[in-house]
């Protein structure tokens, strides 16, 4: 949750997230409500999405159709609020496929866990990612890298944003 800190004062995030009223409206808060805006359809590792069945409010926080990329069989999960999870058995191209379509215009989030991140960013399917860069040092955890084929990738930036808490960090991928 460390990593995470700089998050839960933002105004956007507490009201999605049902956590209460109020909260910082600086510029870490535009930044999460743009980054939602933006968003017209998000896809899943089925690790993140069972983290978040126990952790989201009823009306989960994304308001659009939810991919989740996952080798379980199992009805579309309707939740109050415009979020629908659908879950894919057939691997991360048609979970995109999928997502690009519901997104229209907007969009389309790959929203993690890390692996799923990282299946999409080996295979080229990534335009650009974000990080948030917080100020902890762990001595031990994932690499968010871990596995990732650099000899296929390669990243140009394209924002560098510090704020009070976090760096934000941008970067267009391309193929090498
Ligand atoms: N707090 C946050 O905002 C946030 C955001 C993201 C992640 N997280 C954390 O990150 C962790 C999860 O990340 P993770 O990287 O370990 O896992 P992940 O990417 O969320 O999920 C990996 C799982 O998704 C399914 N999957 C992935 N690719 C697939 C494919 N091509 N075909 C079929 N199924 C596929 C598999 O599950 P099955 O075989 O079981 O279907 C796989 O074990 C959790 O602890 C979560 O809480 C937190």
């Amino acid at each position: 949750m460390e990593l995470q800190q700089w998050l839960f004062p933002q105004r956007f995030f507490r009201e999605n997230l049902k956590l209460g009223e109020g909260g910082e409206e600086g510029r870490e808060n535009d930044i999460v409500r743009e980054t939602f805006e933006r968003t017209g359809a998000s896809v899943m590792g089925k690790r993140m999405f069972e983290a978040g069945e126990q952790g989201w409010p009823e009306e989960a926080p994304f308001h659009t159709p939810v991919f989740v990329v996952t080798h379980e069989k199992r009805d579309p999960w309707e939740r109050p609020g415009g979020t629908t999870f659908h879950f894919v058995n057939d691997g991360i191209e048609p979970a995109l496929d999928q997502a690009r379509e519901a997104a229209r215009d907007r969009d389309v989030r790959i929203a993690g866990g890390g692996a799923t991140i990282l299946e999409y960013v080996n295979v080229g399917l990534i335009d650009e990612f974000s990080i948030a860069l917080s100020p902890v040092l762990f001595g031990s955890g994932i690499r968010l890298f871990d596995g990732v084929d650099a000899g296929r990738v390669a990243l140009d930036q394209v924002r560098a944003e510090p704020t009070q808490r976090v760096t934000h960090l941008s970067y267009a991928v391309r193929e090498r």
